[in-house]
């Protein structure tokens, strides 16, 4: 149950998240004015990305595996999921969160877009690199 939330809530986490970025990069080159709409598409892919850190969370230590890990130990066979999904996706939120943060500081239309760019691209690459494709789709 929990696996399946998390599961298809990395959907929205993903393609809101892509679009934040490109949406973040055109009006950085197209140079718009930050608008209200940016600063919703902003905030709702904070939200959904924390939403899924605490579905992340819930689901590592109530899963199957985890009482296995306990038992057997870290091997090459659960490294992604046991230890490096979990940090380098926390990780991604961090840069994610800090990112929101920071634009809230800017005033300037392109610093705010700037901020986004940046951090919720460099959140992007880091969720693309761990995301366990194998077992999706
Ligand atoms: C493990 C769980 C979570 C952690 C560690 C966490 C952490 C944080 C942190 C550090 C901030 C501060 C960002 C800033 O400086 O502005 C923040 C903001 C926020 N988080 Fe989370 N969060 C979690 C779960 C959630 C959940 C479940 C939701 C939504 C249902 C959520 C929604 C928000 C919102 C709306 C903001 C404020 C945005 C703003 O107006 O500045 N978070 N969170
Ligand atoms: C933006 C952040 C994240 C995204 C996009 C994401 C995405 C995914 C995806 C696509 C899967 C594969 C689901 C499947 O097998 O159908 C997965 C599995 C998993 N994720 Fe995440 N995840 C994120 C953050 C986290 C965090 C923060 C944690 C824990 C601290 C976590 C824990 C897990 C676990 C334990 C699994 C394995 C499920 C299983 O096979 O039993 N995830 N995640």
């Amino acid at each position: 149950m929990m696996k399946t939330i998390h599961s298809y809530w990395a959907y929205i986490v993903l393609a809101i998240l892509i679009f934040t970025v490109i949406n973040a990069i055109l009006g950085l080159i197209q140079k718009k004015e930050f608008t209200h709409k940016d600063f919703r598409l902003g905030l709702f892919t904070l939200i959904t990305s924390h939403i899924q850190l605490l579905i992340g969370l819930g689901w590592y230590f109530m899963s199957p595996w985890y009482k296995s890990m306990k038992a057997n130990g870290i091997d090459a066979s659960n490294r992604l999921l046991a230890v490096e999904h979990p940090t380098v996706m926390i990780l991604a939120i961090v840069l994610i969160t800090i990112g929101w943060s920071k634009h809230k500081k800017e005033v300037k239309s392109e610093s705010k877009f700037k901020k986004f760019a940046i951090f919720y691209g460099l959140g992007l690459v880091l969720i693309l690199s761990r995301i366990p494709w194998s077992n999706w789709f």
